[in-house]
């Protein structure tokens, strides 16, 4: 069980994720008021579908700087179908309806091959760019990545992706551009306490937020229900007195 000090620590070690990102979108360079905080929750295999409705709701132009080709919705569909829950890590920022209004996928490379490095790779949805998600999801990945021994991750950018740049670079790695493409990486810290604690606050942290999210929306659809049923219980009452 998490006591509420070990908690305390380790969302004092969680450092980037408690600058929290702004509520409405901000502009370039803009350095606006931070307003709430994001909730990032590991997604499991049983959310393919959801994964899949984030990545189909990107536009080619988006799905060309995510995948580095402007992939079909067959191809998106594959990419999901293939996804390595055992292996790799995906993370998700999710909306109130749960959808999946942002992901990262950090992927590790395949148990046989005893390299220390792993690969980014993210997006946020359209209607909620500019908040800071994108550049969450980073930390997000980068306290997982150190915790699994991961020395340097990965990043393959377009060289016109000013924002996903603009978040390697904030984080220290190094860009490095061959004509329209760019690949960054960033060098990692060993694990440490902080990192570890720091983990275990944000996974509860997202699951936590996850979990109320989906009370809520239980409630909700109760309460339709009722209304339902009171409104068919009205209209009969009306129809029986008239
Ligand atoms: C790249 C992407 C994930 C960024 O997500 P986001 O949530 O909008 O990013 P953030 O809000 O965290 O912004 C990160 C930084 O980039 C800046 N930025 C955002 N959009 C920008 C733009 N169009 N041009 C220049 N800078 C931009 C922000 O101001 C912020 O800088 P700051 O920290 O100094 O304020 C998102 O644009 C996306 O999904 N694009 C399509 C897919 C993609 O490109 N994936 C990355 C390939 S791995």
């Amino acid at each position: 069980m998490l006591s509420a000090s070990s908690l305390l620590t380790a969302s004092l070690g969680a450092g980037p994720f408690f600058k929290v990102p702004a509520a409405e979108p901000r502009l370039p360079d803009d350095p606006g008021q931070p307003a709430v905080l994001v909730p990032i929750r590991s997604i499991g295999p049983g959310e393919r579908e959801r994964i899949a409705r984030h990545l189909l709701d990107l536009d080619l132009h988006d799905r060309f700087l995510r995948f580095g080709y402007a992939a079909s919705d067959e191809q998106v569909r594959h990419y999901v179908d293939s996804l390595d829950f055992e292996r790799d890590e995906i993370f998700g920022i999710y909306n109130r309806r749960l959808e999946i209004i942002a992901m990262a996928h950090l992927a590790f490379p395949p148990a046989d091959q005893p390299i220390d490095c792993a690969e980014f790779g993210g997006s946020v949805s359209k209607q909620v760019r500019g908040r800071g998600y994108g550049a969450r999801l980073f930390d997000r990945v980068i306290v997982t990545a150190r915790n699994e021994g991961i020395g340097m991750l990965f990043i393959h950018a377009l060289s016109e992706n000013a924002a996903m740049l603009k978040i390697a670079r904030k984080a220290g790695a190094t860009v490095a551009r061959t004509g329209s493409e760019a690949e960054a990486h960033l060098q990692l810290p060993k694990a440490d306490f902080d990192s570890r604690m720091a983990e275990i606050a944000l996974d509860n942290f997202g699951e936590i937020d996850f979990q109320l999210k989906a009370r809520a929306m239980q409630f909700w659809g109760f309460l339709h229900r009722m209304q339902a049923i009171r409104r068919g219980a009205r209209s009969t009452t009306e129809h029986t007195e008239s």
